[in-house]
């Protein structure tokens, strides 16, 4: 794990391997951004001309742009790099998401380099917070099954980021400091489970990593199995499950605080891989279903995040692990199954296998009246044709609390967007056998997810839905602090969540 320093020092005395500054777009030439001591000073040893000679390597000060420059003597620091920042905003603050993906693209440019020293323009504590949470969620890369490769691209993430702040010796910097370590931590577990190929992690695998964590983090798990689940009569969970030869989990992962007085219930989707079942997915839909487990993995690191930074929150996540594939055992189109709260369900197409596992989860976790509920999952394909590959959905039958959901993942610097629950779309899902069909008509069909995933909630539930399909996993170039593979999508939302209702957000 990338380590995380504060100073309040200049350059010169910033020894690091790497120095890296700030530019903006001054019209078509790149400008130093202001306000930054150690940027100053890296300007004084060139002279005052490092302006121009970025601008001489063909700088332009773009968002993401990364220029590299030898640093003169004087520096502490034999490189310079340089990271656009776009046009200075007219308000002269950037805003944090600026600055967060400018850390992240410079953190990228600097792997396999062992320190680098950050003067980016850090005004406030949110600024500050955003460079250092940018630097660390850009400093990552999975290599755990790499091999042999391993040796011939050694170029490990950056190892060490100082971040230079004039506040740095303020007990709110400290804080803010310590939670960007903990969230950029917490963030890289959930891309590393994420990025865990499905033959090394089945559902008993994924429960077994949130026992070994709830020990360490002195959290409480519980596993149910698959007898505890039949048992128990998780009728949805159980047959998603039953074609795979790897059987189902549901996980209940808590963390309590003495001074809380709120409990904030998170649900996520795990599926480990989704092949489709029997509604078998085609090629080309299929290479990336390892990533059907993010809600889930998102879930996880909030807990553990929450834990770590001991909020006075009480939060328990559930886990819904199955994993979906087609076998003479699995459940088939025509199929009815008895979900935990005793609704039957229709299944039309068994590859739309999460609302099944989320519908039972959902129920359980009702059953603790929670004072707000919250279930993340890469439920629809249809939602990354509403929203492109970026922006995750939010749902909720309570639009108060749906709103609240979406400015969290705002504020966080995640891209989120609220989405009606039209009622009508029920109708498509009307089943001549059983209450309820898996599936609706093709139009909304994120929309009717969230109305089926409703049924399963119980009423008057503070209760908000996030289809994460989209941001989840990226499969393009790396931009910013965004890696190639698991995202770690929802981790920021839902632990910024977390503090708010620790503060009293949700109840005024
Ligand atoms: N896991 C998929 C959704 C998904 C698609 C996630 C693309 C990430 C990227 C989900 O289980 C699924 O297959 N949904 C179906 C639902 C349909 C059968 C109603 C879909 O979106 O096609
Ligand atoms: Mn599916
Ligand atoms: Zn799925």
């Amino acid at each position: 794990m990338t380590s995380l320093t504060l100073k309040p020092s200049t350059a010169a005395e910033a020894a690091a391997d790497a120095l890296v500054v700030g530019v903006v777009k001054d019209g078509g030439a790149p400008a130093l951004a202001p306000g930054h001591p150690a940027a100053e000073a890296a300007d004084a040893a060139f002279g005052g001309r490092l302006a121009a000679a970025l601008a001489t390597v063909g700088a332009r000060g773009g968002e993401d742009e990364i220029t590299k420059l030898p640093a003169p003597d004087g520096l502490g620091a034999p490189l310079l790099v340089a990271v656009g920042l776009g046009a200075t905003p007219s308000s002269g603050t950037f805003e944090p998401e600026k600055l967060r993906r400018a850390a992240g693209a410079a953190a990228r440019a600097l792997a396999g380099t062992e320190h680098a020293a950050f003067a980016l323009p850090v005004g406030d504590r949110d600024a500050l917070a955003a460079v250092a949470e940018g630097a660390l969620l850009g400093a990552y890369s999975f290599t755990l099954f790499r091999g042999e490769r391993a040796e011939d691209d050694s170029r490990g993430p950056l190892a060490r980021v100082t971040v230079l702040d004039a506040g740095a010796e303020d007990a709110a910097h400290q804080a803010a400091a310590r939670r960007a370590e903990v969230l950029a931590a917490e963030v890289a577990r959930a891309r590393d489970l994420i990025n865990t190929p499905p033959n090394a992690l089945a559902p008993a695998d994924f429960a077994a990593a949130a026992q070994s964590a709830a020990e360490e983090f002195g959290l409480k798990a519980e596993v149910l199995d698959e007898r505890a689940l039949a048992d128990g009569g998780y009728g949805g969970i159980l047959g998603v499950g039953r074609g795979s030869a790897t059987p189902p989990r549901l996980v209940r992962l808590s963390y309590t605080n003495a001074a809380a007085s709120a409990t904030l219930a998170l649900v996520g989707k795990g599926i480990t891989y989704d092949s489709g079942g029997i509604s078998l997915k085609p090629v080309g839909a299929n290479e990336t279903m390892k990533c059907d487990m993010s809600g889930a993995a998102a879930v996880f690191s909030t807990v553990v995040a929450a834990a770590r930074l001991e909020l006075p929150v009480n939060v328990t996540g559930w886990l819904a692990l199955a994993e979906n594939m087609p076998s003479g055992s699995a459940t088939r189109p025509g199929d009815v199954l008895t979900m935990y709260s005793g609704k039957t369900v229709e299944v039309r197409n068994t590859d739309a296998e999460g609302r099944l596992v989320m519908g039972d989860a959902l129920t359980r976790a009702c059953e603790e009246s929670p004072d707000a509920l919250v279930d993340v999952a890469t439920l629809t394909g249809a939602m990354t044709i509403a929203l492109g590959n970026r922006t995750f959905g939010v749902l909720g039958a309570d639009e108060a609390f749906r709103d609240l959901v979406h400015e969290t993942a705002q504020r966080a610097g995640e891209l989120s967007w609220p989405l009606p629950m039209p009622e009508e779309l029920l109708e498509a899902m009307k089943s001549p056998v059983a209450d309820i069909a898996n599936v609706g008509g093709r139009k909304g069909g994120g929309l009717s997810a969230g109305l089926f995933l409703k049924e399963f909630v119980a009423d008057g539930t503070r209760w908000a839905h996030l289809d994460i399909a989209g941001p989840a996993f990226h499969e393009g170039a790396p931009y910013g602090y965004t890696p190639k593979g698991g995202t770690g999508s929802a981790v920021r939302t839902l632990l910024l969540l977390a503090e708010r209702i620790a503060d009293g957000d949700l109840t005024g």
